[in-house]
């Protein structure tokens, strides 16, 4: 089979059991099967491919059509321009994430000691690495995900100097540490339970324990506050996402814990994402 023939192909059979943007997923599938960029599959449309590699792509978009999140397929993300390697029981990085590292690293001054709560891959923690000399201590309960971090970390080749992990409950982590961060970032867990019907299926193939924040999603956010004002130092920013419509309850939590609120940024949807606050 020619290359334009199984794209056709492919993208056919992702649309007929209903995964979004059938083309581009197909797309995406076929360049990593073939080991190449997007574009070249367009420059050598009438080239053919194996039967293995046919054979490949088949079995992906099988799990695909199953509504296996792509990025667990491929097995990589691309979070601000950075490549992080991703698989099944790890958080996926979304791009709106994007904004909360954009406002953090406008406020990390040298070697600021920032902690990423809830690490997951590491998307947050290591970009902040990546792109400052900010010290980070990567913090996640989940092993899959510190295993992950720190092989991101070890792929990007930052030190273990700059960057730390820690495989901990945040609570407990808390209770244990005696260092003073200048910032703690996060992306905590923040939907309701109750909207777990609602989301598409491929959200639902990630770890509960990523997506969930109990009746009302500010379970998590609620420690972040109360437990992040102990060990940040005085003057530290405090920087983390939201979901849709918890602006007004967290702008309380956040004022009556304690913080100065500096700002709410929305995302490109036009939803209030990410709450920046710094300790009083
Ligand atoms: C929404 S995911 C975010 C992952 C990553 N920061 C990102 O944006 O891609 C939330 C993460 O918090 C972690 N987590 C949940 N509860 C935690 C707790 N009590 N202590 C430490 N980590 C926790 C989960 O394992 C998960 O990796």
């Amino acid at each position: 089979m020619q290359i334009g023939e199984i794209l056709r192909w492919g993208c056919d059979y992702l649309r007929d059991r209903g995964v979004t943007e059938p083309r581009l997923n197909a797309e995406i599938l076929l360049a990593h099967v073939l080991n190449v960029k997007r574009l070249s599959l367009y420059l050598n449309l009438k080239d053919r491919v194996s039967t293995r590699e046919a054979e490949l792509f088949q079995r992906f978009l099988f799990r695909r059509g199953k509504r296996e999140p792509l990025q667990y397929i491929i097995g990589e993300v691309i979070f601000s321009r950075l490549s992080f390697r991703i698989r099944k029981g790890v958080f996926i990085p979304r791009p709106e994430t994007e904004f909360l590292v954009r406002e953090a690293l406008q406020r990390i001054v040298g070697d600021t000691k920032v902690l990423d709560v809830g690490t997951g891959c590491g998307a947050i923690g290591l970009t902040l690495a990546w792109f400052s000399n900010a010290e980070v201590t990567l913090l996640d309960k989940s092993k899959p995900a510190v295993r992950l971090a720190e092989e991101n970390r070890k792929n990007l080749g930052l030190s273990s100097r700059q960057v730390k992990l820690a495989g901990a409950d945040f609570l407990s982590f808390v209770d244990r540490t005696k260092s003073r961060f200048g910032m703690i970032i996060s992306n905590p867990p923040y939907i309701p339970v109750s909207e777990i019907e609602r989301l598409p299926e491929e959200v639902k193939r990630e770890p509960k324990g990523t997506l969930f924040g109990g009746p009302d999603g500010l379970r998590f956010i609620r420690s972040l506050i109360s437990e992040g004002y102990r060990i940040l130092s005085a003057g530290g920013h405090l920087i983390f996402e939201i979901g849709y419509g918890q602006k007004k309850a967290v702008t309380d939590l956040v004022t009556r814990g304690g913080f100065i609120l500096e700002a709410i940024i929305k995302d490109l949807a036009g939803i209030d994402r990410v709450v920046v606050c710094r300790k009083n």
